[in-house]
């Protein structure tokens, strides 16, 4: 066999593959939302905290996840919704009511950190998420943000 054979032989067994991956669709679900249990219910976000949120971290640590249309595509699909998955587990504002007092503290103190050290939002989502490339100020605001929330909740003060 020749090279230009192997070659054609090769992409026609390569675009089988891809189009057999199509069938194995991830889960892409938006679970419904009891606003009352919401982060943004429960504390009171200032908007340009809330802003932040909405533009770097809604879209894995929500239930308010936009699909961007390669999450349709198989293997990236897999991977966006294994990050949303993992993401939602870990932290999920749309289901904050239902963390117990020290979660909510701990949570808020892995944001200050996550913020800090920069893991949050993801490195990687931030090239095709541009507004998720956070100023260095934007960071020390919400960093200031979570710091301040982790200590009520843990102080028990009343503001
Ligand atoms: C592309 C998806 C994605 C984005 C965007 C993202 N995260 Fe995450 N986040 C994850 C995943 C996946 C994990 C769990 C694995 C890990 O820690 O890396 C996680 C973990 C965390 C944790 C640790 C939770 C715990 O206690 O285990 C915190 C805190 C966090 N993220 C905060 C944020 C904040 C704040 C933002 C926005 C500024 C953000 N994340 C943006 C995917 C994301």
């Amino acid at each position: 066999m020749n090279l230009k054979k192997i070659a054609k032989i090769g992409s026609i067994v390569g675009g089988i593959i891809f189009v057999l991956m199509q069938f194995i669709q991830p889960n892409r679900t938006n679970p419904e939302i009891d606003q009352s249990k919401t982060m943004q219910n429960e504390l009171n976000i200032p908007a340009d905290i809330s802003a932040l949120l909405d533009r770097g971290c809604n879209d894995c640590h929500s239930n308010q996840t936009k699909w961007p249309f390669y999450s349709y595509i198989a293997p990236a699909s897999w991977l966006v919704s294994y990050d949303v998955m993992e993401g939602r587990k870990h932290f999920n504002m749309s289901e904050w009511g239902n963390y117990k007092l020290s979660k909510k503290a701990t949570k808020l103190s892995g944001i200050y950190q996550a913020i800090n050290d920069r893991s949050m939002p993801m490195p990687k989502y931030i090239p095709l998420h541009p507004e998720a490339n956070f100023t260095d100020g934007e960071r020390g605001q919400m960093a200031a943000w979570a710091q301040k929330e982790a200590e009520k909740l843990m102080g028990g003060e009343e503001e």
